[in-house]
């Protein structure tokens, strides 16, 4: 994943934080980041990629999902929402085959890869979905995030239900068609993971055989 990407705009809007904290009030009450005017931040975030390759200018640029959620900090109203899941629905795209799951051996590493995207990694590279650095899966597995909620036994408490792997799937393809302003990548959407990479992924949570289930 991103994750030094996303470490480094971190980096940049703390590093700002201080000149930004002077812009005038943004409507959400009580936090310091409510006083930050988020068009400012935009505008900082994109000067300092001025130079940076266009395809890291592109990463900065927001889309229409991206930009009502920062400007509602992510509160958007109920129509918003569903204006939102319905545009990031439309992005899904299905298995052609209708065959959902992979190998739950492959999704293994891919789940528990947060590689793809950093500057440090060579053309080649084949991007992971990091997923481990926010869910529980492997109940065995010591070292996890606990961004989104656990994944363990996932499969196994939804009786291996195919309409719900089919949710899974939508879910994994693009976050934002289920919850409108998901902190979770839409790793499909936007390509970071390909079909074949979801399926495995999946097979990593639903099949029987996959230690999340055991
Ligand atoms: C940056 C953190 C983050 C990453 C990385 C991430 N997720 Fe999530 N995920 C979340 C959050 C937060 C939620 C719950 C809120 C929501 O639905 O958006 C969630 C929800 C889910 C759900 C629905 C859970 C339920 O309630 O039934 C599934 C399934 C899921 N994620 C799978 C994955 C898989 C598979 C990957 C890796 C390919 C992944 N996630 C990567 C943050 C993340």
């Amino acid at each position: 994943m991103k994750r030094l990407a996303i470490t480094i705009i971190g980096a940049l809007v703390l590093s700002f934080a201080p000149a930004l904290a002077q812009a005038p009030a943004a409507p959400t009450p009580n936090s310091t980041a409510a006083r930050v005017d988020p068009a400012r931040i935009n505008q900082v975030i994109r000067g300092t990629f001025a130079r940076a390759p266009a395809e890291w200018q592109a990463r900065v640029a927001l889309d229409d999902t991206q930009r009502t959620c920062t400007e509602r900090r992510n509160h958007v109203s109920g129509p918003e929402a569903d204006a939102i899941q319905a545009r990031e629905r439309a992005t899904v795209v299905l298995p052609p085959d209708g065959r959902f799951l992979g190998d739950w051996r492959r999704g293994f590493e891919v789940a528990n890869s947060g590689r793809g995207g950093q500057f440090s990694d060579p053309a080649n590279t084949v991007g992971g979905g990091n997923c481990y650095a926010c869910h529980q899966m492997d109940p065995k597995e010591l070292s996890f995030g606990t961004l989104g909620p656990s994944l363990a036994a996932y499969g196994r408490e939804r009786n291996f239900d195919p309409e719900l792997i089919r949710e899974a799937y939508i879910k994994i393809y693009n976050s934002q068609a289920v919850v409108a302003c998901s902190n979770m990548p839409r790793f499909g959407a936007t390509k970071f993971l390909s079909v074949d990479q979801i399926r495995d992924v999946l097979a990593y949570l639903f099949d029987r055989e996959s230690p999340v289930n055991k």
